[in-house]
Formats: C-alpha cells, sequence, structure tokens
C-alpha cells in the first residue's frame, strides 16, 4: 500500500487542491472511456470541496457524466433531514451540477436499515466492477471522527471485524441513531482513498497514527484503513498535523 500525506494551510487550500484532483482523476477516467465510481464521505470537512466542484470552471469543466456518486456511509434519516448526507451533498453539489440521476447512488436513509443495508450492498455490486471477491471503487473519501472512527464503524463496534459482507447496519455510540456503513473489506480494496482532516480537534488521533501506523493495535477504525492494492491519502490542514 502506498500512502501519500499532503498538508495545506487551512480546510480552503485542501478543499481547493482536492478539486483539482478530482477534476484530473475524471479527465483520466474521460480520456480512457471509463467510469469513475466514487464512494463521498459525510460530516462537515467534505462540504468546501463540493461547492468548489459546483462552481466554474468544475461545474461545466467535469464530465459528470461518467461520475457515479455513492456513499462510504449514510446517517438512517430521509434525504431531507438535516443529518443526511445525502442532503448536505446535494444542496453542496448534485443540485448545482448536470448529472444524470442513475449516477447517483444515495443510501434510503428513510428505510428500515437492516433491509436498506442489504438492498445498497447489492446496488455497490450492481454498479462497482469487482476484484478480490469485492466491490473495488475507484476512489474512497473518508473523514476521520475526534475519536478515530472512520464512515460510520466506531472504536469498539463489532463491525470492525465484518469480512464478508459490504455494507453494515453501525449505531452512533453516543446518540444511537442508525447508521448504514461501508465496511473494511471494501474500503481496503478501492483504489484510491483519501481521509479528508481538518481542524484541531483531530490533532491527537492523527498524531497518533502517524506515529504508530496503520495497526489493529490502535483503538482508532481510522488506524484500520490499509487498501493494501491501492494508495491511501490523508489531505491535512496543518492544525490536524501540525507535526508534519
Ligand atoms: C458521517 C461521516 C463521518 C465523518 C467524520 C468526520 O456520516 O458523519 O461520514 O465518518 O466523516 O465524523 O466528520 P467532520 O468532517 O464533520 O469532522
Amino acid at each position: 500500500m502506498e500512502k501519500k500525506y499532503y498538508l495545506f494551510e487551512d480546510s480552503a487550500e485542501l478543499a481547493a487542491q482536492l478539486a483539482v484532483d478530482f477534476n484530473n482523476a475524471v479527465a483520466q477516467k474521460a480520456a480512457s472511456g471509463e467510469v469513475l465510481t466514487v464512494a463521498l464521505s459525510g460530516g462537515h470537512t467534505p462540504k468546501a470541496f463540493f461547492e468548489i466542484l459546483a462552481e466554474p470552471p468544475y461545474r461545466e469543466g467535469i464530465s459528470w457524466n461518467i461520475v457515479h456518486f455513492f456513499w462510504g456511509d449514510e446517517r438512517c434519516v430521509p434525504p431531507d433531514n438535516d443529518e443526511s448526507n445525502y442532503k448536505m451533498t446535494n444542496l453542496a453539489l448534485l443540485s448545482h451540477i448536470d448529472i444524470p440521476a442513475s449516477n447517483i447512488h444515495r443510501v434510503l436513509g428513510e428505510d428500515p436499515p437492516t433491509n436498506e443495508a442489504l438492498r445498497y450492498a447489492k446496488v455497490i455490486e450492481e454498479n462497482v466492477s469487482s476484484a478480490n471477491v469485492f466491490p473495488q471503487f475507484d476512489w474512497i473519501f473518508l473523514g476521520m471522527g475526534d475519536d478515530g472512527h472512520t464512515a460510520s464503524l466506531f472504536p469498539g463496534a463489532s463491525n470492525l471485524k465484518e469480512m464478508e459482507k459490504i455494507c453494515v447496519v453501525a449505531e452512533h455510540p453516543q446518540t444511537g441513531q442508525k447508521r448504514v456503513s461501508l465496511t473494511f473489506p471494501v474500503i481496503n480494496n478501492a483504489k484510491r482513498v483519501s481521509f479528508l482532516v481538518a481542524g484541531a480537534a483531530k490533532e491527537p488521533v492523527f498524531k497518533e497514527i502517524l506515529e504508530k501506523g496503520t495497526s489493529e493495535a490502535l483503538p482508532y477504525p481510522a488506524s484500520m484503513v490499509d487498501p493494501e492494492n491501492g494508495v491511501l491519502e490523508w489531505y491535512l490542514d496543518k492544525a490536524a498535523a501540525p507535526e508534519l
């Protein structure tokens, strides 16, 4: 696994460079006549990135027809709920670009979680090419919680050990909110995994992960992300990684 760290002055600079990198990735796929399968992260960090893509030159410049958006995790709430990762992405990006509706594969947060985890796994199997027995996303974006969770894989959860399913039902440890999340076999099968981590609150956990590397010895799910056949990237601002 190749690991790369990109350090930026602040989250705005991080988002700007990520938009450049995303544009390049789509252009490469367009040149070879392929699609780009992307699993998006939720939370707040990706919003600035999405908003840049919703503006010129990217709004019209990117070949959105070859981009297929999925979510690495979603809260089990309706799509118009303020907690919905889809709602945030739709407001910041999807409603501004000319992308076929059939390219947007949202988790149906309004449906019963167990049924939806099964349905969504089938959607992924049908729309993402497989390698090593699992669907292989071209690019998975991840955030990291202050507790070291990623997607909706939380410290100490039994689903950290899930090695067969594509999606699981997860539960937020504080709020009890149900989520649908990708599992590690899928995350670690991706060609490219990029963490987007900004803000001082992430510094303590990132420092430990930087020092100890990808390891199950750490209590942090983010430290278990290890795309053995792909590239792991950390897009960081200085507040999250003053040591770097
Ligand atoms: C979610 C996310 C989650 C998020 C981290 C970081 O649904 O909440 O996918 O894994 O990426 O909690 O969130 P922030 O970007 O808001 O710090």
